[in-house]
């Protein structure tokens, strides 16, 4: 019914899977040359994890794998070490928790942020479809609910993108590159070749060409649609794909209950969020 199926560990909520690599990120061993994707949940990393890895290797013919085989809190980290440098390696967590040896070697973030309220209905129809893990069929304005009161997996989306704020604008030595969701939905290829300057990595206009016809929403879920399916058989990730999928959600009352709380949640930040194509 209304109530997901979670784990609580050190004060943090996670989906219904081990924590055993949860347990072990701090010390978890970090290379010089592995990138880190950071996100909340739903903001777009399989695309940005898919698009760097592409870039990494210089071709848009990279294994058909999914993202949550180089995840830091669910992959096997005796697996994530056999993999070959540079790592392209993604996760939700804070700036405090991640491994130790992140430290040490100061590497590159790339850190997308995207809109709560299309996040809202992103993770809501997520917690519907991974049914083996959440065991929820509760309603959308009791899930809204939640994910303003921080209630869902990785919990408050406001305390996550406050912290980060937070936490870049006192970390001047940071190597990081922060995009939006949204940029990259209206122009990939300028947000693509960013992170391949960013990256450092050789590329001509054909890669980053060729990188977003095969990362487009509709050649992702062909490839990778199969990977975590839900019991209906729908893709459990790759749903729409748009900005603005939240107008055919929120009714008007819910959007002045979410803008009042935002408005108050927000008030010191300087983050700005586009909710509409
Ligand atoms: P929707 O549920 O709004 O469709 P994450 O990767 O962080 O789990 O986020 C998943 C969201 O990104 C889903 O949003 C999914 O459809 C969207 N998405 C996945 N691949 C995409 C792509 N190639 N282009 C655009 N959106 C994509």
């Amino acid at each position: 019914g209304e109530t997901i199926n979670f784990i609580e560990f050190k004060g943090r909520l996670y989906p219904n899977f081990s924590i055993s690599s949860v347990e072990a990120i701090p010390n978890f061993k970090v290379r010089e040359d592995d990138i880190f994707l950071i996100a909340y949940p739903k903001s777009g990393s399989h695309w940005l994890w898919e698009v760097c890895r592409m870039l990494v290797a210089g071709t848009v013919d990279v294994k058909v794998r999914p993202k949550q085989s180089m995840m830091l809190e669910l992959a096997s980290h005796e697996e994530i070490d056999q993999e070959p440098s540079p790592r392209v390696l993604n996760s939700h967590l804070r700036y405090d928790e991640l491994p130790k040896d992140f430290k040490k070697f100061n590497n590159k973030i790339i850190y997308i942020r995207r809109n709560l309220k299309d996040i809202a209905v992103s993770f809501y129809n997520h917690t519907l479809k991974f049914y083996d893990y959440y065991q929820y069929k509760g309603e959308w304005k009791n899930y809204l609910k939640m994910v303003l009161d921080g209630k869902v997996d990785y919990n408050s989306w406001f305390d996550f993108v406050l912290h980060w704020e937070d936490v870049i604008a006192t970390h001047q030595e940071f190597h990081i590159l922060e995009l939006t969701y949204e940029d990259m939905i209206e122009c990939p290829h300028r947000e693509f070749k960013k992170i391949a300057e960013f990256l450092e990595v050789p590329f001509d206009d054909k890669l980053l060409a060729d990188a977003v016809h095969k990362c487009s929403f509709k050649s992702m879920k062909k490839r990778k649609g199969h990977f975590y399916v839900s019991p209906e058989g729908d893709s459990a990730v790759y749903r729409k794909g748009e900005v603005g999928d939240w107008k055919n959600w929120f009714t008007v009352a819910q959007n002045e209950w979410f803008d009042q709380i935002y408005d108050e949640k927000m008030a010191a930040s300087k983050l700005m969020f586009k909710y509409s194509k």
